[in-house]
Order: C-alpha cells, then sequence, then structure tokens
C-alpha cells in the first residue's frame, strides 16, 4: 500500500483535464477528435486551433523585462532571501501606495515578495489553518479559481462555496453562508476582479466583509492578479487596502491581498508577485515560506524591480485588452450573452446549450477551445453556478480573436442555436451591454443585415498557433 497523504485524494481533476477527457469523447452526432475531418466540408482542411479557455497571457513581454533579464544575470550566484531585498519591496510598496492611495506599507513588515500569485494563494491556507478545531472552514467564491479548493483541503479544512449569480450581478451574497458556518470559517478567499465573471467587488460588499471578518475573526485572501487589466484609463478596480485604508482600517488586520506580475506585465513564466497586508500574518508566512522554500529567484527580483517601476508597458497592454473587447464582445454576445466584464480578461458567456456541450462541439466542428463554466464550479445549494456558461479568455491577438467569433457565429448558425435564454443556475440573463447593432458602428467589416457581423474568412491552417495541445497542461493557471 502506498502511504501517503490521504488529503491528497480529495483533489479534484484540474478544468484542462476534464477539458481533455470531454474532448475525446464524442456523444455519437459529432465525430471523434481522431476522426475531425469528417465534420470540416469536402476540399477543406480543418481550421487551425484557437484556445480561448485558458488564462495565459499571450501579449509580447515588455522589452524593457527582457534587457532586465540580460543585465542580472548574475544574481544567479547567490541564493535569494525569503524576505526579498530591499530594492524590491522599496518598489512593490511604493507601487502598493500609488496604485493604492494608501500610506507607504512598511517595508520590513507590511511587504513580501511571492513567486507568482499562484504558490502565495495556495501556501497561505497552509500558514493560515488551525487544524486543531472542530471544523476548519474556508469560504470560495462559486464559480473560482481552482487554487483555492486544493489549497483548502491539503490544509485539512472544509470549502465552503458562495454561488456568484448573474441575476445578482455575480456579487457575493454573504447571506447564503449561515452564521454557524461563519463561525467556524478560519480563512476566506476573493477574487477581484473575479475569474471567471470579472466583477469587481463593490465598497458595500467590502464592508459587509470586514465586518463579518470582525465578527468571527477570520482571515481575507484577497486574489488581485488581474487588478491592471481594465479599461478605463484613470478608473483602475476598487482594491481591497485601498477600502480598508477609506474604512481607517490602517493595519489591515486580517487582510492580505495577493498581486502578480503575470497578467500585468505579459510575464507568467517569470513567476513574480507580491502580497501586502496585516503585519502579523506577514510575519507568521514570512516563517512558513522560509521553511518551505519559497524565496524569489534573485535575477527574477531584480526584474520585478524593473516591471514594478514602469506603468508604459502595462497601459499598453491594457489598450490591446480593451480594443479585443470593444471588438470581440459585440460580435459574440447576439449568440452567447455576455458583456463587457467590469475588468480582467475573460468573457463570461451563456450557452444556449449546455456548457460541455456547447464547448465539446464547438472544439469538433471549429477546433476552436473554451472552457465550460461547469468545470470551473461546485454545485451548491442546487446548482452549479458555472453551468450554463463558458469562459472565453481573449488573450491571443486581435485577429486570432475575431476569427473566434467568426467561428461562434458559424458554429451556432449551423447548428441553429437560438440566443441563450436561460441558464441552468439562473433564469436571468446578465446585461449585454453592446448589441449587435451598436458592432455595425465599429471599424470593422460590414455588418451583413442579418443582426450578425461579417467577419474576415477563415485563416489558413498553420499560423503561429499558441502551442501544444492546451487541455494537456494539467498544471496551468
Ligand atoms: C484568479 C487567479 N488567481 C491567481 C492566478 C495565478 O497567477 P500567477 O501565479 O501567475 O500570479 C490566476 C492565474 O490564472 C488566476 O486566474
Amino acid at each position: 500500500m502506498l502511504l501517503v497523504n490521504p488529503l491528497l485524494d480529495l483533489l479534484q481533476p484540474y478544468p484542462f483535464e476534464r477539458l481533455r477527457t470531454l474532448f475525446d469523447s464524442s456523444d455519437g452526432v459529432l465525430p471523434a477528435p481522431s476522426d475531425v475531418t469528417a465534420d470540416v466540408p469536402a476540399g477543406k482542411s480543418r481550421p487551425r486551433e484557437i484556445k480561448l479557455s485558458i488564462g495565459e497571457p499571450q501579449h509580447e513581454t515588455p522589452a524593457l523585462i527582457k534587457a532586465a533579464v540580460s543585465a542580472n544575470l548574475d544574481g544567479l550566484a547567490s541564493y535569494p532571501s525569503t524576505l526579498g531585498i530591499v530594492a524590491l519591496r522599496e518598489s512593490i510598496a511604493a507601487w502598493v501606495a500609488r496604485r493604492y492611495a494608501v500610506p507607504l506599507p512598511d517595508i520590513a513588515t507590511q511587504i513580501l515578495p511571492v513567486n507568482g500569485s499562484r504558490e502565495a494563494l495556495f501556501s497561505f491556507a497552509q500558514a493560515v489553518i488551525d487544524t486543531r478545531s472542530a471544523r476548519p472552514t474556508v469560504v470560495c467564491p462559486n464559480p473560482f479559481y481552482q487554487i483555492y479548493e486544493g489549497a483548502t483541503l491539503l490544509a485539512g479544512a472544509t470549502p465552503a462555496y458562495i454561488n456568484t449569480l448573474a441575476h445578482n450581478d455575480f456579487e457575493l451574497d454573504f447571506a447564503s453562508i449561515a452564521d454557524s458556518i461563519w463561525a467556524d470559517t478560519q480563512l476566506i478567499y476573493i477574487c477581484s476582479p473575479g475569474n471567471p465573471t470579472g466583477k469587481v467587488m463593490s465598497l458595500s460588499t467590502w464592508q459587509k466583509l470586514f465586518e463579518l471578518s470582525d465578527r468571527f475573526g477570520f482571515v481575507i485572501a484577497a486574489d488581485e492578479c488581474y487588478s491592471e487589466i481594465y479599461f478605463e484609463e484613470g478608473n483602475p478596480p476598487l482594491g481591497a487596502l485601498s477600502v480598508a485604508a477609506q474604512l481607517g482600517r490602517h493595519d489591515y488586520k486580517n487582510l492580505m491581498i495577493f498581486s502578480s506580475l503575470s497578467k500585468r506585465s505579459n510575464v507568467p513564466g517569470m513567476r513574480s508577485g507580491f502580497v501586502a497586508g496585516d503585519a502579523a500574518l506577514i510575519e507568521k508566512f514570512l516563517l512558513y515560506r522560509t521553511y518551505h522554500g519559497s524565496a524569489m529567484n534573485t535575477v527574477v527580483q531584480a526584474v520585478s524591480i524593473a516591471a514594478w517601476n514602469d506603468e508604459a508597458h502595462v497601459i499598453e497592454n491594457r489598450r490591446l485588452y480593451a480594443e479585443k473587447f470593444a471588438t470581440v464582445t459585440p460580435l459574440i454576445s447576439p449568440h452567447l450573452p455576455c458583456k463587457q466584464p467590469d475588468a480582467g480578461f475573460y468573457l463570461w458567456a451563456q450557452t444556449p446549450i449546455a456548457d460541455t456541450d456547447f464547448a465539446r462541439d464547438l472544439y469538433h466542428q471549429q477546433n476552436l477551445v473554451v472552457l465550460p463554466g461547469s468545470y470551473l464550479a461546485r454545485e451548491t445549494n442546487g446548482i452549479n453556478p458555472g453551468a450554463g456558461f463558458v469562459r472565453i479568455a481573449l488573450v491571443p491577438s486581435l485577429e486570432d480573436c475575431l476569427e473566434a467569433a467568426r467561428r461562434i457565429a458559424e458554429f451556432c448558425q449551423s447548428r441553429e442555436l437560438p440566443p441563450a435564454e436561460t441558464n441552468s443556475s439562473d433564469a436571468s440573463l446578465p446585461p449585454v451591454q453592446e448589441k449587435a447593432s451598436d458592432a455595425a458602428s465599429l471599424p470593422l467589416p460590414e455588418g451583413n443585415g442579418s443582426g450578425a457581423v461579417s467577419l474576415p474568412p477563415l485563416q489558413g491552417e498553420g499560423r503561429g498557433g499558441d502551442g501544444g495541445n492546451e487541455p494537456q497542461a494539467r498544471a496551468k493557471q
């Protein structure tokens, strides 16, 4: 018998693993993937794959970051410290003060570099959860970034989910959790801007959360890794530290934010982020991390300074996303109701048929990969709040996103799928900001008079795709 941690058996298959299984299955109507060309008209080759399923930034890594890597290679000669070099913590602290309009954080006690937000979100639960209490509980939004659940289970705690629903504009309804569960709660994960809904949590929701944290004594892990992807310069998403400061919570009691360069600066491979907040929590987290061995590579520390000190590349990055959302959302929303998110780079779009069937058949017919929403959520209070949605990551080039929109339209029309009117989790549609008629005024190919805008023709095969077969990229995102 293999003697391993039995908590490992509680982990759910990762969404991309489930997607691979889904794609390998056939409903008997469409061909199985091994025979996908059978679904393509004679004389045409299967179009190249476009992946909109994984939240991996694909804009180019800025030149200043690449230059900083080669300029700092000498750093490989020394072991890094877990606390990180002073210069890095200074540049992070200055960025935090600028971005969130809060007093300069104390670099000795309120800031800690981490190797991307993912590992920190995971390890934070291991440092916080006290398994000596009867039923340690961690509250998560639902649907959610899957690491929250894995971190919870491996820390020996039980997850409790709050469904975020379209009729409620994807707000967290804290009242859906009973006081008896709040009493057992030691940690809550907040994701704002949200993955997958893009929802930015409002000041009043934050206020309610701080009241609950004060009443029940739990810690708030605020995942803000999408905080820099927004659509209006000068109007960034509200951050947890800003709210805390506005509410006079200057010690950030029981609050930790998780931030990252991955999406902000297009460096998901660099693994660089930070946590900031309650000094008492940071002290314990630092202790945990010293043993865990998660000090940031010294080269990455130096490069991160250059990245946090520069906003020009971040503004350009936002411009590219804003252009894609303004152009592509009105083309998709007539078929799959969706709206431009508050922030982040996902469209959370309703499907006219089951989200899994939609994703599978779209892949088989159009070689286009989107993620079924139900894979990002757990059934709670009798519903899976991700069911009836797909997550569409607008991470490839504008050209590829337009091509993807064209394939979605073609797929829905070929299957005579009406736009979704209801979904299994919620009877009301999310507000659709742009209508098809608005799309005609965009600088795009002319509308075809049928309410849908005609899109550029299919690209030929073999153009620099995004490499690899994404559903096999199990450990990503
Ligand atoms: C909600 C959310 N949090 C955290 C992460 C992890 O990002 P990173 O570890 O690159 O900072 C991701 C990655 O996609 C995410 O979607």
